[in-house]
């Protein structure tokens, strides 16, 4: 071993560059430089971060014109960027941010009534920079304890986590969730068939708002985890002891016995005795106590970062306004919970048919929505007004979690009116208490279009 390093040493992974520290020329970056995208036209952060003037009026619904800031529970007309900008100058910080922008998808979106709702194809870098200067505005929106989600296709999800780590920071990645948004389909495509989009989970900080949201278990899983029955109904067994060694009571003595070797009783012998006169104690025949776990209804086994219950609003029997990328109200709900408390303030920068805001309303959150389309801040103001309809391309018969459960056989119902099967009224009908602002700049353009939507 006349080198100091020991064959086998020499044979792992860093063989190479042991044996032969010097012979490439390039050194690489230090472990601690993050990777950016680079292209020209790219801003600094302080560039971004300048104020850019920005005034608002809200309208009533007689299309009166009263110039204000916004304020909480505002559905705004608006690119973005101006939006973000006043909540900056008004120091309006946002608990959850929520964004669906567009995917950069190169297609053109239309509603159900061939209403040309908005266009989404740029050149890649193009795409990447109008992202990433509204996302360091988000920043500065958010609050120390806040989340923000950036749900995104396949199509950018790759260099939206990128410029996530470079405004958020690589430590505040929480989650990279993939959402199954359909059933398969495309199979003759010469590429696999694809089932999902993406969501970017990123907190502000190591300190963030949680509450851990999960979903009943089905069948199958209870049969499986829950696989003894008694009178107290299904449950599970786990031991009655846990690694690590204690002095006291939990080390000693219970029933004449010491725990195994480097463990300790979970709860005072006292307690166990408890539980065993309650016939929550099981007794194996070679006299091995576990625990009797029963299954409670309340229940919920913690989401993963697969999502399978929350196909588009499309795709299902549930209420929708059919705005072409309206995203899953029940989806919304689960990370709205998750991430903000009763009172918070949540932020949809890109709102379109406002299904975030519903969900934030319903969960006595506040919330503020900014979209550029007409189409899309029509269809919120009619969704918060009016509710929504259930009027999805076709229904999956076989669902049943979804607690609206409507149970309509056809949509539309045939041409003549057959098929169509009413049930109960749609649950989310009721209107809402909110403001409608517009960008002053967008007042003269588009006078008349704003008085058609102040009466929508
Ligand atoms: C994918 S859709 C959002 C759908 C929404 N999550 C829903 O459930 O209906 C994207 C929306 O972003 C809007 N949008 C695109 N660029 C924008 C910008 N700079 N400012 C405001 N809205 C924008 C589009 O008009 C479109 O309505």
């Amino acid at each position: 071993m006349a080198t100091g390093i020991n064959r086998q040493e020499q044979l792992g992974e860093d063989a190479l560059t042991a044996v032969l520290p010097h012979r490439d020329p390039y050194p690489l970056p230090e472990a601690a430089c993050e990777p950016v995208l680079s292209y020209p036209g790219r801003l600094t952060t302080d560039e971004i971060l300048q104020p850019l003037a920005s005034g608002f009026a809200t309208v009533s619904a007689d299309g009166a014109l009263t110039p204000s800031p916004i304020i909480p529970n505002s559905v705004v007309l608006t690119d973005n960027l101006f939006g973000l900008h006043q909540m900056i100058a008004n120091g309006t910080k946002a608990t959850l941010i929520y964004l669906d922008p567009p995917y950069n998808t190169g297609l053109d979106f239309q509603s159900r009534q061939l209403e040309h709702s908005y266009k989404d194809s740029q050149g890649v870098a193009a795409y990447v920079e109008y992202m990433r200067r509204r996302l360091v505005l988000m920043r500065e929106v958010l609050a120390d304890d806040g989340s923000i989600y950036v749900h995104i296709g396949h199509q950018m999800v790759s260099h939206l986590r990128v410029v996530m780590d470079e405004i958020f920071g690589a430590a505040n990645f929480r989650n990279l969730i993939s959402r199954r948004t359909c059933s398969s389909k495309n199979y003759t495509r010469n590429r696999y068939s694809n089932m999902n989009d993406y969501v970017l989970f990123y907190s502000k900080t190591a300190n963030f708002k949680w509450n851990q949201p999960g979903e009943k278990p089905p069948e199958e899983w209870i049969a499986k985890e829950y696989n003894k029955i008694g009178p107290k109904g299904r449950y599970k067994l786990v031991p009655v002891h846990a690694p690590g060694t204690r002095n006291g009571a939990t080390g000693g003595l219970w029933k004449g016995m010491m725990p195994p070797p480097g463990k300790h009783w979970q709860y005072l012998p006292s307690k166990l005795d408890e539980m065993d006169a309650n016939g929550d104690i099981h007794w194996s025949k070679t006299g091995n106590p576990r625990r009797k776990v029963h299954l409670t209804d309340d229940k919920l086994v913690p989401y993963t970062d697969s999502w399978t219950n929350f196909r588009d609003a499309h795709h299902q029997s549930i209420e929708i306004t059919g705005y072409p990328t309206e995203k899953n109200l029940h989806m919304m709900r689960m990370i709205v919970g998750a991430s903000s408390d009763p009172g918070d303030l949540v932020l949809d920068p890109f709102c379109g048919s406002g299904t975030t805001l519903r969900a934030a309303e319903d969960q006595g959150r506040r919330w503020i929505g900014f979209d550029q389309s007409f189409a899309a801040i029509k269809a919120t103001l009619k969704r918060l007004r009016h509710g929504s309809e259930k009027m999805g391309d076709y229904v999956d018969r076989g669902r049943t979690d979804d607690e609206d459960d409507p149970k309509v056989v056809d949509l539309f119902g045939a041409p003549d009116g057959k098929n169509k099967v009413e049930t109960k009224p749609p649950s989310n009908r009721a209107a809402v208490n909110f403001t409608f602002a517009v960008d002053e700049e967008l007042i003269d353009p588009f006078r008349n279009e704003i008085s058609a939507l102040a009466s929508t």
